[in-house]
């Protein structure tokens, strides 16, 4: 397993791991800056800055091409951090790890390619009801193509899927697709228990896995999940570059998804092979610091011990909780408790308006996202325009908790009266 450190206690000492991100320290309209959008992106690291200054400094060259000297520490160092992201998550072969532009371009890949070859006008794709945007508009456009059809795994009050009908949903599925915890809500989907139901189908299973990677351990050999995306930027790494995780057994049989460079082995008018693995999903020339900066961001957090973290944002969440919960008027989308539950804390207060809500707050310096996230069904499905969305990373302290709560009680005082 990737992570080997014991829980420490108290698990990390977060004023000092603050000072390695030196974006923190600073003040907007007079305010110490209280940044709680980390679902959005994370902040990075010194350390990941400083990796990706130093390849373009010192080894700026393309990788795979050139018999030089920078070519060749580019190509160790590009191929090294792939090694790293193979063994954070566990994954048996370094070729199953695919560098992509993001979680997005990730899910576009799979739903491309499995679609061209797989699916077929009857059959269906089903996905949940808590999705992200980018784990339904590209099986929406593949079912289109194909003459399949999208179905959904539907969400309770709570915020929990609803699974009992789980095996009458999955009849005529040729992918299941859904995420490990919800960008929206922040709950903890039941990953294990979908994975293995619809494996006793014989149906495969994407997992988005953006809201997961920066918050707990994953583990794909242990999920047994067929495909896993995840982008770097949220997990305190660079913009622009992300990860898709397939099994070597299912990215054999898909099709290319871009055609170009590198992804070929050889080139005629009449015929072309394609490259083995990972670069036949690899086209062009890719973001190698993006890349580079991805593997320090995950010897980052593995030098912090992904469970400490786990153990201080659940600390961290368990307080946001209840000191949120005495907030007059507040109420939250999405009922779990801080076991079940990563990063998100979405909620409404009285009547205000989130887009109101979030202005105030940021004219205290405290930085949150509103609206729908990319997840607009969610919305609907709750019958409101959209939320608030409060969410931690490991660098988020009590007092950042503190000053969310007089700012939203200060927002209510101002609006409400
Ligand atoms: N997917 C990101 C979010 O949920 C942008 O905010």
């Amino acid at each position: 397993m990737h992570d080997t450190t014991t829980i420490s206690d108290p698990a990390l000492n977060i004023e000092h791991l603050r000072k390695d991100f030196p974006i923190l320290d600073q003040t907007i309209y007079g305010s110490p800056l209280v940044y709680l959008d980390n679902a959005a992106t994370t902040q990075k690291p010194e350390a990941v800055l400083k990796a990706m200054d130093d390849y373009y400094h010192t080894i700026n060259s393309n990788v795979h091409r050139g018999v030089h000297y920078l070519s060749q520490r580019a190509t160790e160092a590009y191929e090294g951090s792939r090694q790293k992201i193979a063994d954070f998550i566990n994954a048996r072969h370094n070729h199953e790890i695919i560098f992509t532009r993001g979680t997005t371009e990730a899910i576009n890949l799979v739903a491309a390619s499995f679609g061209k070859k797989f699916l077929q006008a009857g059959d269906s794709i089903l996905v949940s009801a808590v999705e992200h945007h980018s784990n339904i508009v590209p099986w929406q456009l593949i079912c289109e193509e194909k003459g399949a059809t999208l179905r959904v795994i539907p969400v309770d009050d709570n915020g929990e899927l609803i699974l009992h009908d789980l095996h009458r949903l999955l009849e005529g599925v040729k992918l299941v697709a859904f995420n490990y915890v919800s960008n929206s809500l922040g709950i903890i989907n039941p990953v294990k228990h979908i994975i293995s139901t619809a494996h006793s189908y014989n149906i495969p299973v994407l997992l988005d896995a953006a809201q997961a990677v920066q918050h707990m351990e994953v583990d794909v050999q242990d999920l047994d999940v067929d495909f896993l995306a995840f982008s770097s930027h949220k997990l305190y790494g660079p913009t622009g570059i992300g990860v898709l995780y397939g099994k070597e057994e299912w990215l054999n049989q898909l099709p290319p998804y871009q055609g170009g460079g590198e992804m070929i082995k050889t080139v005629t008018f009449e015929k072309t092979t394609y490259n083995d693995l990972p670069y036949k999903f690899e086209a062009g020339t890719p973001d190698m610091a993006g890349a580079i900066g991805l593997g320090a961001a995950i010897d980052y957090i593995l030098g912090l011990g992904i469970r400490n973290v786990r153990q201080a944002e659940h600390n961290l969440m368990t307080y946001a909780l209840d000191t949120l919960q005495d907030v007059q008027g507040i109420r939250f989308i999405g009922k779990a408790d801080s076991a079940n539950r990563a990063g998100v804390i979405s909620f409404l207060v009285g009547d205000i308006h989130p887009f109101d809500l979030g202005e105030i707050l940021d004219k205290q310096g405290i930085a949150v996202r509103t609206g729908h996230h990319c997840a607009q069904p969610v919305m609907d499905r709750y019958c409101i325009p959209g939320t608030v969305r409060a969410s931690l990373a490991v660098y988020n302290n009590r007092e950042d908790v503190d000053r969310l709560a007089a700012g939203i009680r200060k927002a209510a005082k101002l609006l409400l009266g």
